[in-house]
C-alpha cells in the first residue's frame, strides 16, 4: 500500500481524566507529527461554554485551549468548531504553541456529535470526514489519538480496522503496481503518507493487534481491487493462477493449480463447458492458509473466477459490457481475503478454491440446448450460456467435499438480478445455515460491509426443472437470484454452505468506476470472529 499504519503508546494519556488532562495532552502535542487529531462530543463543546462562547469553562478543549495559547477558543468564536457530527476544525501551530514545548504542526479536531447517537456508521462518517482533511495537502503524517474516538472500549478494535480500511480506500490508486498501465495525473499518490494510531495502556494491546488486522484486511482488499480493475487481456485465468503462486512465497499460502487436462480428470463437465469456448486455458486454483491445527476443519471460500463474461452464445448486449472484467471479482475477494490471512497470521485453517475461465462465443461454444455431467454426476440442461457462474461453481463445490469443510462460503458476481433486487448497499446472502447467517450478518454490519438475506425456499426449486436434464441452468426471470442459488445448492448438501451475490456491490459504475474491494472487509471480520 502506498500508506503506512503504525502505533505508538503514550501509557498514561487519558482525556477522561481531569487529574490527567494537562500531561496527557502535553505529551501527544510533544509528539512531532504534521497533524495531531482528536475527537470531541458535543458534551466537550458544552462544558467548553457552547459553540461561539466567548468564556471557557472546564475539560479537555479547555484544557487544549491554554496549551495551544487560545487557539481553541479563537476558533470557537469563529464558529470554526461545532456540536455537529464530522465536523471538521484545523488548528494551526504559532508562536506560543512552541512556547508550551507543543511539536504539532496542527490539531485537527474531528466532532463526534451527540455521544449518545454513537454507533459504527456515525463513526465512519466522522473518520471519513477526518481522512479527507489530512489527505491531498502538504500534511504528510498525523497522530490519531483512538482513545477520543472510541466511546465504547470493546469498539477500539472494530473502529481501529475501519479507519485503516478507509484510509487504504482513499490511499487506493489504480497502477501503482502495474508501472506499465498508463495512468493520469489526478493518479498520482495521496501526499498523506503515515497514519500513527496512539493509544494509552488500557488499550496498548488490543490496539496494536487491531493495526496488523486491519493492515492485513487493507492489503488484501487493494490487491482484490488491482485485480478486478486490471483489463481483461491482462487479468486471465493463468494471471490469477500466477497471482495466487506469487503470494505462496510473499506470505507462505500453500498453491496448487489446475490445468485443463486435471479438470477433464476430475469430471468437471460443467465448468468445462463454460471453458470451451475460449482460447485461454482454464485454471483451477487451490490456495491455503494453515493457521490452525492439522486436523482443523477448514472454511472453504469459493470465489467465481469468469475473467471476461461475454454471455457466450446467449451473446450479451454491447452497452457497458466493458464491466464484465469485473466478473472475477468473486475470485479476487478469495485471494485478498486468503493473502490478509496470510500476512495476519491467521490462526485458523481457510482453503481458497477458484474455478477461473473465460466466457466467449465460438465455434467450440457451448450451445444453448446442450446438456454437460457436472462433477457431482446430475446433468445440466445449458438454456442460457450467459448463466455460466453456477455451471463452474457447482463443480468446486462438489470438488470441495474432500475437506470435510466446517463451512464453505462462495462469493459470486452471479445475477443482474441481484442488482435490480439490493442495489449496491447490500450484498445478497443466501444459507440455510442460521449460525453461518448470523455470523456473516454481524461481520458486515461490523465492517460495514453490509448483507441483506433472501430466500432459499424449496417452492423456487421448480423453475429449474428440465425435461432432458436433471436441472436446468436458468429459471427464468422471477426471482432470478434465487434461483441461481438454488441452483448451487444442489451441489452443497453435504456441508453448512452460504452463498454471496456480490454483483450489485464489487464494483462501482460511471464517473467513478473500480472495484469497491468488497466483500474483503467482511470475510476478513467473519474469519476472525470465527474460533
Ligand atoms: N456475470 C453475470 C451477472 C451480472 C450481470 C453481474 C450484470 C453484474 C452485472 C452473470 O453471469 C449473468 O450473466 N447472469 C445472467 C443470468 C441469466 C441469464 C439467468 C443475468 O443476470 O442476466
Ligand atoms: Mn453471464
Ligand atoms: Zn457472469
Amino acid at each position: 500500500m502506498t500508506i503506512q499504519f503504525s502505533t505508538k503508546i503514550f501509557p498514561q494519556a487519558d482525556l477522561n481524566s481531569v487529574k490527567a488532562l494537562n500531561s496527557s495532552l502535553k505529551s501527544l502535542l510533544a509528539h512531532g507529527s504534521d497533524c495531531l487529531v482528536l475527537a470531541y462530543s458535543k458534551a466537550d463543546i458544552d462544558s467548553f461554554g457552547g459553540p461561539k462562547a466567548v468564556k471557557r469553562k472546564a475539560g479537555f478543549l479547555a484544557e487544549l485551549d491554554q496549551l495551544l495559547g487560545g487557539s481553541v477558543s479563537h476558533a470557537n468564536l469563529l464558529g470554526d468548531l461545532d456540536d455537529k457530527q464530522s465536523s471538521v476544525c484545523i488548528l494551526r501551530a504559532d508562536k506560543s504553541w512552541a512556547a508550551s514545548g507543543v511539536k504539532a504542526k496542527r490539531v485537527l479536531l474531528l466532532g463526534l456529535g451527540d455521544a449518545s447517537e454513537h454507533n459504527l456508521t456515525s463513526f465512519s462518517k466522522v473518520v471519513r470526514a477526518g481522512l479527507k482533511a489530512l489527505s491531498g495537502g502538504p500534511i504528510e503524517n498525523a497522530l490519531w489519538f483512538v482513545p477520543s474516538f472510541a466511546q465504547k472500549t470493546e469498539l477500539i478494535a472494530e473502529e481501529v480496522r475501519l479507519t485503516i480500511q478507509y484510509a487504504g480506500d482513499q490511499a487506493y490508486r489504480f497502477g501503482v503496481r502495474q508501472p506499465t498501465m498508463k495512468f493520469k495525473a489526478k493518479d498520482k499518490a495521496d501526499t498523506f503518507k503515515h497514519l500513527v494510531f496512539a493509544g494509552n495502556n488500557t488499550c496498548a494491546k488490543e490496539l496494536k493487534v487491531a493495526v496488523e488486522q486491519g493492515v492485513a484486511m487493507a492489503e488484501g482488499m487493494h490487491l482484490a481491487k488491482d485485480l478486478g480493475n486490471l483489463p481483461p487481456n491482462i487479468c486471465t485465468p493463468t494471471y490469477l493462477a500466477k497471482t495466487a503462486q506469487g503470494l505462496s512465497k510473499k506470505v507462505g499460502l500453500k498453491v496448487e493449480v489446475l490445468g485443463r487436462k486435471q479438470i477433464e480428470a476430475l469430471g468437471m463437465g460443467s465448468f468445462l463447458s463454460v471453458a470451451q469456448g475460449s482460447e485461454t486455458p482454464p485454471q483451477f486454483i487451490v490456495i491455503r492458509h494453515q493457521g490452525g491445527k492439522a486436523g482443523d476443519a477448514p472454511i472453504v471460500l469459493v470465489g467465481k473466477g469468469i475473467t471476461f463474461d461475454t454471455g457466450g452464445i446467449s451473446l450479451k448486449p454491447g452497452e457497458a459490457m466493458d464491466e464484465m472484467k469485473y466478473d472475477m471479482c468473486g475470485a479476487a475477494s478469495v485471494i485478498g481475503t486468503l493473502y490478509a490471512a496470510g500476512l495476519m497470521k491467521l490462526n485458523q485453517n481457510v482453503i481458497g478454491v477458484i474455478p477461473t475461465c473465460e466466457n466467449m462465443p465460438s465455434g467450440k461454444a457451448t450451445r444453448p440446448g446442450d446438456i454437460v455431467k457436472s462433477m457431482s454426476g446430475q446433468t445440466i440442461e445449458v438454456l442460457n450460456t450467459d448463466a455460466e457462474g453456477r455451471l463452474i461453481l457447482c463443480d468446486a463445490l462438489t470438488y470441495v467435499e474432500r475437506f470435510k469443510p466446517k463451512a464453505v462460503i462462495d462469493i459470486a458476481t452471479l445475477t443482474g438480478a441481484c442488482v435490480i433486487a439490493l442495489g449496491h448497499v447490500h450484498s445478497g446472502l443466501f444459507s440455510e445455515d442460521e449460525d453461518l447467517v448470523r455470523a456473516l450478518t454481524k461481520a458486515g454490519k461490523a465492517s460495514l460491509d453490509t448483507v441483506w438475506r433472501l430466500p432459499l425456499d424449496a417452492a423456487y426449486h421448480e423453475q429449474l426443472k428440465s425435461n432432458f436434464a436433471d436441472v436446468a441452468n436458468i429459471g427464468g426471470r422471477p426471482a432470478g437470484s434465487v434461483t441461481a442459488a438454488c441452483f448451487l445448492s444442489r451441489f452443497t448438501e453435504k456441508y453448512k454452505w452460504a452463498h454471496l451475490d456480490i454483483a450489485g456491490t464489487a464494483w462501482k459504475s460511471g464517473a467513478a468506476k473500480g472495484s469497491t474491494g468488497r466483500p474483503v472487509p467482511l470475510l476478513v471480520n467473519f474469519l476472525l470472529e470465527q474460533k
